[in-house]
């Protein structure tokens, strides 16, 4: 089973990708993620990735294309995938499906998170995030229980770069400007599902895996 999660920055697609990627036993793959991850490591990609990040523009189709095949090209997805944050330009949706082809598959879900602008300013601008294993926490919403250390591996938390309010607005301005037509491309398909995210996050998980189960049988959270 082929998943992906759309949706506008801090509509919860990481949140609801790494939780459902437990209940459904699928890799959670997040485009984001692996860009940071080669960030981190000081790659070419990364190294070139980093000041589109930091200013809130999409990185370069011509850097993420092989990225992305590489990673669905690895054992752990031969079951399916949970994909977050691609395709996010229709050229990447179309390249999507070409990466489908060739291994034989196709996308089964494309579950569109939508969140009104004042929770997503809301939960970008609280987000924590460990960095160790990159689990999700909101100073708020979803707080550690220890300050600034991770529940789950005692990581510490830190700051996005990209969720200052500027650069959330940009992201949110680049969002609109280029994913509309990508919602169109997979509504034409249908293959879309709309689930409004300002709920909990135990509410919108609710909601996707009652929609899985509608198709794939009964799955509960
Ligand atoms: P990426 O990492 O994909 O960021 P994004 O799409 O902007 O999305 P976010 O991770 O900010 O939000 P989210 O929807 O996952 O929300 P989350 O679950 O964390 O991309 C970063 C950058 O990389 C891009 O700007 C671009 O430069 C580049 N990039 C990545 N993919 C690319 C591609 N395909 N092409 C080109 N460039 C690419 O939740 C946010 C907060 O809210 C958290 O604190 C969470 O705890 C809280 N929260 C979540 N859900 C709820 C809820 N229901 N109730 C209350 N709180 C909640």
């Amino acid at each position: 089973m082929n998943i992906v999660l759309l949706g506008p920055p801090g509509a919860g697609k990481g949140t609801q990708a790494k939780v459902l990627a437990r209940q459904v036993k699928l890799p959670h793959v997040s485009t984001g993620d692996l860009l940071r991850a080669n960030v981190a490591e000081g790659t070419d990609l990364g190294r070139q990735a980093k000041d589109f990040m930091v200013k809130g523009l999409l990185v370069p189709d011509t850097l993420i294309q092989e990225m992305l095949r590489t990673r669905l090209g690895r054992d752990d997805v031969g079951q399916g995938f949970i994909l977050d944050g691609y395709p996010r330009t229709l050229r990447q949706a179309q390249a999507l499906d070409d990466i489908m082809s060739q291994f034989e598959t196709q996308i089964d879900f494309v579950f569109n998170l939508k969140a009104s602008e004042a929770v997503i300013i809301q939960r970008l601008s609280g987000r924590l995030v460990c960095s160790s294993c990159q689990a999700n926490f909101h100073r708020t919403n979803m707080p550690p229980k220890a300050a600034d250390v991770c529940d789950a591996c005692g990581g510490e938390l830190y700051q996005r770069s990209d969720d200052k309010e500027e650069t959330i607005r940009k992201r949110l301005q680049v969002y609109a400007q280029e994913s509309a037509p990508v919602i169109e491309y997979y509504r034409c398909k249908g293959a879309l599902h709309e689930i409004s995210a300002d709920d909990d996050a135990h509410g919108v998980l609710t909601k996707i895996l009652a929609l899985i189960g509608s198709h794939h049988g009964s799955l509960k959270v």
